[in-house]
């Protein structure tokens, strides 16, 4: 059985692409993120695609409208059959509330396992030179992880560096799924929001989200199986 904190992300265009590189991995990744550029691109049968081929989806489409907007989106998200579905925590309590409430509502209705949907806090590619908010980014995190949960979300994303704070805030029940890892070793020019798989786990995320480093690798099985064997050792 696959390790699923492990989350590949499929930062393609074409349907040949993802088929590729899911068949080069074969069993070992069980999990993959599927963003808006290839969403944009192919469309909802890359979930159809991957989930006939049994795995499991993070559909990374950050929505953010008003509530009402983002509840319906999600409602038409979970028809496909994710597993993960996001919004951004800065669209405020009350649309995260209500996209909870819809999603589950309408779950039940459909008789359908209602997907886990969890909060973007602050896009792990903002740095404090650009950061704009009145809080630091730290604080401005946990305040975001801290409201998805009252809204009845089920985690966030959100940089490796920021999850040991988010664990303490929001407890262990709490899905953290952290982007900007790189392998142990890896060269890596800004250091300051990337974490090694073992670092990341050791503080508190409960997924990785890795796209480049295995679909760049010239065998991407062996990259991905380097980096489990670098998570089961953490
Ligand atoms: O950089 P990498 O290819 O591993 O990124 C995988 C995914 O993680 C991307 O699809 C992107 O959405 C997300 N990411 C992020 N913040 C970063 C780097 C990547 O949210 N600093």
């Amino acid at each position: 059985m696959a390790d699923e904190r492990l989350i590949v992300a499929l930062d393609f265009h074409t349907l040949d692409d993802v088929e590729r590189l899911v068949d080069d991995l074969g069993s070992s990744v069980n999990f993959y993120k599927v963003g808006m550029e290839l969403f944009y691109s192919v469309g909802p049968v890359v979930v159809e695609r991957l989930k006939s081929r049994g795995k499991k989806i993070f559909l990374d489409l950050k929505l953010h409208d008003i509530p009402n907007t983002v509840a319906g989106g999600l409602c038409s998200l979970m028809n496909l059959g994710a597993d993960i579905l996001n919004v951004h925590a800065s669209g405020g309590l009350t649309m995260m509330q209500k996209a909870a409430e819809a999603l589950h509502a309408q779950a039940q209705r459909c008789g359908v396992e209602c997907p886990k949907v969890i909060a973007i806090t602050v896009l792990t590619s903002i740095g404090e030179a650009e950061w704009f908010g009145a809080k630091k980014i730290p604080e401005q995190v946990v305040d975001f992880a801290k409201t998805a949960q009252r809204a009845g979300l089920d985690g966030v994303v959100a940089s490796p560096q920021e999850a040991r704070l988010i664990r303490e805030a929001c407890g262990e029940n709490f899905l953290i799924v952290t982007p900007g890892i790189r392998p142990a070793g890896a060269n890596i020019d800004d250091q300051s929001r990337i974490a090694t798989p073992a670092a990341a786990l050791a503080n508190g995320a409960t997924h990785l989200v890795i796209g480049r480093p295995i679909r760049a690798a010239q065998n991407p099985r062996e990259a991905a199986e380097k980096i489990l064997s670098e998570m089961r050792g953490a």
